[in-house]
């Protein structure tokens, strides 16, 4: 896809740790900083990104019956399952099917010419991840965790997988870190504390961020209104406006292989 710069993966090992939540985030931080991007939601089980940004029922248009023009919603490009297949009809799809329709999101999508294509992975570290990979040719990937052990331990699943094909991973971060006392204004550690500093020595993965529990965070993903979009609370969007810069920077280290003009000229014809 030579009119994507960057392709990004966020992934975990467990659902419900808020993947899906910090994709959205990082990608409309990364868009409040100059950049244009796409979001692709390749949770096919449980597409999520319709809801967290306002756009459920949206049916994207398509030029030629064979690729689909991208959803915009506060200014990132859009595409989900959910915006194409009846609801609940993709979860009876078994592993194949799910990386086809995958590819197919991804490679039938009229992009435009984007900074960054970040893709909200499934849970776990199975033939999506390798479809994926292997096809996109990802630039890099981030992993999300709570502090908790079992998610740590699946984690570290996914970031095995990640060095086994030789993807660059940017870091970590760490969702539900702590939560901001309305009481005493302290930080608690509902979930745990020191466990992810740990992990990531113990594995050589620097940490990006640490984003805290909030009622906002929640109430953004359900009402279709993302957090650091209108968010009077300046700490959550500085906590995601530092993990993107953190990002951004190590993504334009990364040394991408020179596409041959051959190679693009063949994927043009194609
Ligand atoms: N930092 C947070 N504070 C409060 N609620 C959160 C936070 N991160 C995620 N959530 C909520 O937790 C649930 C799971 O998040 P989601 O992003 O859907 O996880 P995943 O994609 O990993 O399954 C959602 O209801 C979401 O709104
Ligand atoms: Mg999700
Ligand atoms: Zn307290």
């Amino acid at each position: 896809m030579p009119n994507i710069q960057n392709i990004l993966a966020i992934a975990s090992g467990k659902g419900g740790v808020g993947k899906s939540t910090v994709s959205v985030n990082l990608a409309l931080s990364l868009k409040e900083q100059g950049l244009k991007v796409g979001l692709l939601d390749a949770d096919i089980y449980g597409p999520s990104i319709p809801l967290m940004l306002g756009t459920v029922g949206q049916k994207p248009s398509t030029p030629d019956n064979k690729t689909f023009n991208p959803i915009v919603a506060l200014g990132i490009e859009l595409m989900s399952i959910g915006y194409i297949v009846l609801k609940d009809e993709a979860t009876i799809w078994r592993g194949p099917m799910m990386s086809k329709a995958i590819e197919q999101l991804l490679f039938q999508t009229n992009w435009s010419d984007l900074d960054y294509l970040i893709i909200d992975l499934p849970p776990g570290t199975g033939d999506a991840q390798l479809t994926l990979s292997q096809k996109a040719g990802l630039t890099a990937a981030v992993l999300v965790s709570t502090p908790q052990q079992v998610s740590l331990i699946d984690v570290k699943k996914s970031l095995e997988a990640f060095r086994k094909l030789s993807i660059p991973l940017i870091g970590l971060v760490e969702n539900m870190s702590y939560f901001i006392c309305d009481e005493c204004g302290s930080k608690h550690h509902v979930l745990g504390s020191n466990n992810i500093e740990k992990f990531s020595i113990d594995n050589d993965i620097s940490l990006l961020g640490q984003i805290p529990m909030h009622p906002r965070l929640s109430e953004g993903s359900d009402n279709g209104q993302p957090v650091i979009i209108n968010s009077e609370d300046r700490l959550l969007t500085k906590v995601y406006q530092e993990i993107a810069s953190k990002i951004d920077y190590e993504v334009r280290k990364i040394e991408k292989p020179k596409k041959s003009l051959e190679d693009i000229a063949v994927k043009t014809e194609n």
